[in-house]
């Protein structure tokens, strides 16, 4: 079969990696990563889940092994879309949690798969859409990582999504960052970019979720605050919000067992 250039098989899938197989029945946990890394930023976090929980983490389109999925319009439903086909079946309940771009995506699937999904975990991340002076400027960035043809245009996301007390004393934590984003391509920075700058305000997939919302965020997260976080959980009919400290918009990378803790009680409470 042949595909027109940018175009995708029916059949394309993104790379999930399993964490964790889990037990027949248990609840399936898909995490989805921010931007501009890959499903290894939750490594760590994962190990701290409650055993028998099935852990997947997908990397999303153009990023990490999914790099050479790029689906022709960058958008935040093509990646929704995709998870959902790549997880496969699932036997017991679904939960989905996202972080920042990651949490977009997590807010994709709630509007269009609200059906499917058991739970919802947000993490460090926002439900509107972009002002137009962020849009443009992802739009320049997306085209210097294509013009340059790597990430170093977000190299320093490395530094910015994490709190100033990482930054400061654990310098392991932003060779980490550092790394994953150095891995990425440019088409793959690029897709990210065009996909967020096309976002829609996703408030009424919080206000419209019959579950639990749990609502995580770093404590000096200076992309998406305690505070906008506060109000998204306050939008949701059954929201609950968890503040780390010690983390900034990166909180599973940098606090993993305290937010696997808080997703732990999560489930617990959802099983009851
Ligand atoms: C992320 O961590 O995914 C980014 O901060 C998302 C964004 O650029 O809005």
């Amino acid at each position: 079969m042949t595909t027109l250039p940018g175009t995708q098989p029916a059949s394309a899938r993104l790379h999930v990696h399993e964490f964790a197989a889990g037990h027949e029945g248990g609840p399936t946990l898909v995490l989805l990563h921010g931007f501009p890394v890959d499903h290894r930023m939750f490594t760590q976090m994962a190990q701290h889940i409650t055993p028998g929980t099935r852990v997947l983490g997908v990397d999303l389109p153009g990023l990490g092994q999914s790099r050479k999925i790029l689906p022709q319009e960058p958008s935040m439903e093509a990646s929704a879309d995709l998870v959902m086909a790549s997880i496969g079946e699932v036997s017991g309940p679904l939960v989905v949690a996202g972080l920042s771009m990651g949490g977009y995506v997590a807010l994709a699937l709630a509007a269009r798969f609200s059906q499917r999904l058991d739970g919802l975990i947000l993490l460090d991340t926002r439900t509107n859409a972009d002002a137009p002076l962020a849009r443009e400027n992802r739009l320049k960035v997306a085209q210097r990582a294509l013009d340059e043809g790597s990430s170093e245009v977000v190299a320093a996301m490395a530094t910015s999504t994490l709190a100033p007390v990482t930054v400061q004393e654990r310098p392991d934590v932003v060779e980490f960052m550092s790394t994953l984003i150095e891995e990425q391509t440019g088409a793959g920075v690029a897709w990210s970019q065009r996909a967020m700058a096309a976002r829609v305000d996703r408030a009424h997939a919080v206000a419209e979720f019959t579950h639990e919302v749990l609502v995580i965020v770093g404590e000096a997260d200076g992309i998406s605050s305690p505070e906008v976080m506060a109000q998204i959980a306050h939008l949701a009919p059954h929201g609950r919000l968890e503040i780390i400290a010690g983390a900034g918009h990166m909180a599973p990378v940098e606090q993993p067992a305290s937010v696997a803790h808080h997703i732990n009680e999560y489930l617990a409470r959802l099983a009851h």
